[in-house]
This record gives structure tokens, sequence and C-alpha cells, in this order.
């Protein structure tokens, strides 16, 4: 794995070593896929304004995430069934988080239990929630994730249903065999065991049986009378659902469009984020996740008014291809990464990187100084 050299390459690592179901499982996005490649190109149309001589000699990356000190601004994704990608799954990537003190957000979905993530170590953790027809299971694993010590809930608003991914239909996602994985995971959730029986994917089947597809603003209220865990709200792509978010007591916002799985045609993460910013008025975080593969990606997030990024798949793909080591090369390149961009864009502190840092395609034209000739 020596001659891995930045996140990206894990992908082509992943799809040699996974089952052809799970690596698209994975990596792929909604229907066309416009998306999903645009949560990418997005960031490559944004360049930057780097100031020069500036002592860079000493370069803090820590930043406060809902009051936790964390040693940088790059965090983990939720993304289900970890244990499809390594056989330590979950607690491989929270063990990784852990070591690079940073947060991980452990799905509603995953492999492994909040309890079996609890007993890893220490570490700062997030639980993603769906929300259930059954509200009794959803108080039920409120619970057990705040016996477990876990620190926020980062509630998925984008999911009344599953996005059409046509490589899950074709690859007639986790229908046969059904493993035993799954079955924990479904057990886990206190639910049917059973596979379903129809010619969608089986996790949209899944899906359209359990998810409440009546959530509305209401039950992000209903939420903090069951818990006073702090509540991230997370799919939020418009200025009108900030505002909101913040109205309905959200704790922060995570700009999302759920790597691109969801809606396809939404615009990419980074091009929502700083609208999203601006109706947050700086009264709760604003977050991004989508497309962020290079430091320099997570600069451009941070100009653009977000408190931190989060990373999907090159979680999924570095555990895929070496465990818990590769999870901690991804969160470390990040790192350098970030610190690389900061020293030659001359900012020493996350707070000096500032949105006349970069320049976007949607920026009113500069003048340039008049030319005395
Ligand atoms: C996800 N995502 C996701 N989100 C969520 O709230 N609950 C979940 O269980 C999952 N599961 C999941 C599985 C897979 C395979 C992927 C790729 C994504 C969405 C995830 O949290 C995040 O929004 C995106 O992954 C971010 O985009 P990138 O970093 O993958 O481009």
């Amino acid at each position: 794995m020596e001659e891995i050299t930045n996140v990206m390459e894990y992908e082509e690592i992943a799809r040699q070593k996974l089952p052809k179901m799970v690596y698209d499982y994975y990596a792929s996005g909604a229907e066309d896929q416009w998306t999903l490649k645009e949560n990418r190109n997005a960031f490559s149309r944004i360049l930057f304004r780097p100031r020069i001589l500036v002592d860079v000699s000493n370069i803090d990356m820590t930043t406060t995430v809902l009051g936790f000190k964390i040693s940088m601004p790059i965090m983990i994704a939720p993304t289900a069934m970890q244990k499809m990608a390594h056989p330590d799954g979950e607690n491989a990537t929270a063990r990784a988080a852990s070591a690079a003190d940073t947060i991980m957000t452990l799905s509603s979905w995953a492999t492994s239990s909040v309890e079996e993530v609890a007993s890893t170590g220490p570490g700062i953790r997030f639980f993603q929630l769906y929300v259930y027809k059954d509200r009794n299971v959803v108080a039920q694993l409120v619970r057990r994730a705040e016996r477990a010590g876990f620190k926020a809930i980062a509630l998925t608003v984008d999911t009344p249903r599953l996005g059409r991914r046509e490589a899950d239909i074709k690859n007639r996602f986790v229908h046969e065999p059904l493993p035993r994985w799954i079955q924990t995971l479904l057990t886990t959730c206190v639910l049917s065991t059973e596979p379903p029986q129809t010619s969608d994917s089986g996790l949209a089947s899944y899906v359209a049986g359990q998810v409440d597809r009546t959530l509305s603003w209401k039950d992000v209220k209903w939420l903090q009378t069951i818990t006073s865990l702090p509540i991230l709200v997370k799919g939020v792509l418009t200025a009108e659902d900030a505002k909101l978010a913040v109205q309905n007591g959200a704790a922060g916002i995570i700009v999302s469009n759920h790597g691109a799985r969801q809606l396809d045609y939404v615009p990419a993460t980074i091009t929502a984020l700083e609208e999203v910013v601006k109706a947050a008025q700086g009264r709760v975080p604003v977050f991004l996740d989508g497309g962020v593969r290079r430091g320099t990606d997570v600069f451009k997030a941070l100009a653009l008014g977000a408190s931190g990024v989060f990373i999907g798949r090159p979680v999924l793909f570095s555990l895929a291809a070496d465990g818990e080591a590769g999870v901690r090369k991804v969160l470390q390149m990040l790192r350098d990464e970030l610190e690389l961009t900061m020293a030659l864009s001359g900012c020493t502190s996350l707070k000096e990187i500032t949105r006349s840092h970069i320049a976007t395609d949607w920026d009113p034209p500069r003048s340039l100084p008049s030319s005395k000739l």
C-alpha cells in the first residue's frame, strides 16, 4: 500500500478486491449520475487566490465542532454496511477516526452496533438517524446511542424514499443470498429479517417498508423531546431549508446530497454551500459532504463558510483496500494536503481562511486596476 499517494487511488484497489455488487453499491450515484460527477467537477472550477510572504512555519488545523475539540476540520460521514468492505467494518473506522483525533458518524444501517463501536475505545462519535415508521424503534435507537456515549444525532432528511441507483437494481442488491451481516443489521434495527421479495433493489424495498415518508419539520421538534443530544440536519441544499432548520432547533446543518445517491440533478454540494451559509447567518455551524477527495477541496469548503467537512466513499474504499490502516492513511493524506494548501495560500489557522482566498465562477468579474501607461 506504500505506493498510494492520494485518496482517489484507493477506489481502483477496492474495485478489484470487492464483489461487483458491493463495489457498485458503494460507488454508484442515482440515475444518470450527473450530480455524482458534478460533486467533483464543481470543486475543480474553484480556483485559489493565494497570499504570499506570510510566515507559515506554524499551522494550526484544530477546530471545535459542537463544543468538541478535534485535530482538523475533516470528519467521517455515515456510510452503511461497512463490513461488506472489511470484516472489521465500522470498528476499524472508529479506531482510525480516534487515532486521527476526529469525529466518526455511525450509520443507522451499520453492521456494528453502537455498543460495539463504543467498545473500540474513546472517541467522539455521532449517530446518524433514519426515522422509521415505528417511533418506538427510533426512540430505542437514540437511547442506545446516548448510553453508548455518542455526542450528537445526524438526522438524515433526504431519504423519504431511496434514490434510484440502477446498478443496485441490476445486481439485485441484498436480495440473495442474504448474508449474516445484513441479518445482524436488520435485527439491530429491530426489524424484519426476511429478504425483500421484489424486482427492485432490496435496499429500496427495505426503505419503502420501514422508513417514514411522512417525516417533516415537526418531527425534528419531536426528536428534541426524546433526546438532549444536539441534532444536525443532514441533507440541506437550499437557503429556505437552512432557515427552517435553524427555526426548528437544529444545532447544525450538513449540506449534503447524500453522495449524489438520492435526487439526480441537484447541484454539487460545494455549489449549494454558500447560500446555506448565508441563510444560517452564523446561528448554527454549517458542514459539507460530497466529493471531498483533496485537501484543496477542504480549503475551498472552508473558504465558502463551512465549519468542516465529512468524507464518505474514501473511507469505504480505503477500508476495503487496507482495513483500519487504509482509513488512517486517508485521514492523514487529507490532513497533510490541507496543511500544505494552507501554507501555500498564506493561512496559519482555519479562521484565516477567507472568501477572498478563492474565486468561483459565480463571482462577479473583478475589475482590474487601470493601467497607467
Ligand atoms: C452513504 N450515505 C449515507 N448517509 C446517511 O445518512 N446514512 C447512510 O446510511 C448512508 N449510507 C451511505 C452508503 C454509501 C455506500 C454511500 C456512498 C453514502 C451518504 C454519506 O453520508 C455522505 O453524504 C456521502 O457519502 C458524501 O459523499 P462522498 O464523500 O461519498 O462523495
